[in-house]
């Protein structure tokens, strides 16, 4: 089918693999590659078209691979670089594509760089690292905090002096001001684009460059409402600890790097920033910053119309021409879409990823409606929640679930030896019962999948909200050449009905509950949550 001037990464679907938890080949309890090769026929039966693997580097694992001890390796954990090929390509002649995760704000404490950068103030590669003297007083160079509690600066003893880390102490800052450093990052994507990769996924891109002076952050009186809460990390206003106005000059370069490649990579930087005028910056003043910052906005929207509707316009409003726009609804940072939405939102939620203008991506179990698996408190192993219980990370990364066996299918090991625990209704989520049911969850998604692939106006055609609708519903059309369909969607807990002449469609082509859509006399009566895609 013809894509006219898109890449293919602006008309793909990507879907996230966690690959401590998508499928173990070894009984050890944890996934791994070739656990990820066994399965990718199911992503391409599935209908995505690009994989994202999140860290599986060497790692002392102690912020599970994004915690970085090699860049060029894979932990024995994971395998073997050979099994990495195995993947790329066994992916690649499935027709899918493969991005993996790049961590350039920090590296392992056990990273040979850091090492030899701890080992005197004289090492050649000190200055790879941010290292500062304390304050007269004894004190920490600034008052910067550690995203997952307490600050963020560490002293080390034999050398006498603070090196900054914005996560853990055992995720030390590279220096970005360093060229050497870049020179060695750059080196690192070089590695893998000469080994085939597809794109690059870059771990808090907007972090890498702090104030050149390190000035203290402002005091912030109050946390925004709307953003998920990083605990005591709200206290400041981040503004000189991420975000300094070079860093675009960083992923202008990583770019030239990438562009050098052919067929066309990509890079998708994870930006958390949301002030849009901020955000949009990312992409480089002339569209030669990164390809696309993931825009998280639709992960802290009140589920409401009339606000995901706003979101959605300012987005558009805010993209220069020819900035392709993207959508998360869910990662290995967010309790599970379903358990924020419950399962009838949740196939709303689907619905909206799927069919909204730019690249979605996708987080592995969303598709069966996997939830959050509450963690007991001996059992947390997310850095973050054992420094900051209440915000850990480990209820959305459990293990994928593929059948009702006892370890689900994910591994043959015992289940009491599983890295973390299934979730106690396993055995009516997961791919094995969900295949056998015309409605479930994981129909409506390959259902929507497949539209969204058969059909341009969905997976390139422009955007346009309807209006008129009645409260609680947002409707938009999307349309290429003479292909218009749309998109209606009724967030409220009420049915709600509306002439089909103001919905612009006149056959339904799908709809959330994959049953028949209503329509009476000329009005399309939506159930509670229940969205539907019309074609004229
Ligand atoms: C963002 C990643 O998504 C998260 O999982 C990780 O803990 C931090 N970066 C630190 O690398």
């Amino acid at each position: 089918m013809e894509k006219p001037d898109l890449l293919w990464w602006q008309t793909a679907v990507i879907y996230q693999i966690y690959p401590r938890s998508f499928q173990d080949s070894n009984g050890d309890g944890v996934g791994d590659l070739p656990g990820i090769t066994e399965r990718l026929p199911y992503l391409a039966d599935l209908g995505v078209d690009a994989i994202w693997i999140s860290p599986f580097y060497t790692s002392p694992m102690a912020d599970f691979g994004y915690d970085v001890a090699d860049y060029t390796d894979v932990d024995p954990l994971f395998g073997t670089l050979a099994d990495f090929d195995e993947l790329l390509a066994t992916a690649h002649g499935l027709g899918l594509k493969v991005i993996i995760d790049i961590v350039p704000n920090h590296t392992s404490d056990q990273h040979a760089w850091f090492l030899e950068s701890r080992s005197s103030k004289s090492n050649p590669k000190r200055d790879w690292y941010v290292w500062r003297d304390a304050k007269p007083d004894g004190f920490p160079p600034n008052n910067w905090l550690s995203a997952f509690g307490g600050g963020a600066w560490e002293w080390d003893e034999a050398t006498d002096q603070y090196y900054l880390h914005t996560f853990i102490p055992e995720q030390p800052d590279l220096n970005w001001r360093n060229p050497e450093v870049v020179e060695a990052m750059h080196d690192v994507y070089r590695f893998w684009l000469d080994r085939g990769v597809d794109g690059f996924r870059i771990d808090v891109a907007h972090r890498i460059m702090k104030d050149p002076d390190l000035r203290d952050n402002p005091p912030k009186p109050g946390a925004d409402g709307n953003f998920k809460s990083m605990g005591e990390y709200e206290i400041q206003h981040h503004i000189h600890d991420m975000g300094h106005p070079d860093v675009h000059d960083v992923y202008r370069d990583v770019r030239a790097v990438v562009d050098g490649y052919d067929p066309p990579r990509v890079t998708i930087g994870e930006v958390h920033i949301f002030d849009w005028e901020e955000w949009v910056r990312y992409y480089g003043t002339n569209l030669d910053g990164m390809h696309m910052p993931f825009n998280f906005t639709l992960l802290y929207v009140p589920w409401d119309a009339a606000e995901v509707r706003a979101r959605v316009d300012e987005l558009e409003a805010v993209l220069p021409a020819g900035a392709w726009p993207s959508y998360v609804l869910g990662n290995h940072d967010e309790p599970r879409l379903a358990t924020r939405f419950g399962p009838e939102r949740a196939r709303l939620a689907a619905m909206l990823l799927l069919t909204l203008r730019g690249t979605p991506t996708m987080y592995y179990g969303d598709e069966i409606g996997m939830t959050e698996v509450p963690i007991a408190p001996e059992d947390q192993q997310d850095p973050w929640a054992l420094r900051e219980p209440e915000l850990g990370r480990d209820g959305c990364r459990t293990p994928m679930q593929w059948d009702s066996s006892a370890t689900a299918g994910f591994s043959a090991a015992e289940p009491d030896d599983l890295w973390l625990p299934l979730t106690a209704d396993v055995t009516m989520v997961n791919v094995e019962v969900a295949d056998r049911s015309d409605t479930s969850i994981l129909t409506l998604y390959r259902r929507l999948l497949s539209l969204r692939r058969d059909r341009p106006a969905l997976h390139l055609g422009s955007y346009a909200p309807i209006d008129g609708l009645p409260d609680g519903v947002f409707g938009f059309v999307r349309s290429h050449g003479s292909e218009p369909l749309s998109v209606v969607l009724n967030f409220a807990d009420e049915p709600a009905t509306m002439p089909l002449q103001a919905v612009g469609g006149t056959t339904p082509l799908i709809s959330t509950q994959l049953e028949p859509v209503h329509i009476d006399g000329g009005r399309l009566v939506l159930e509670p949550n229940e969205g539907v895609v019309l074609g004229s």
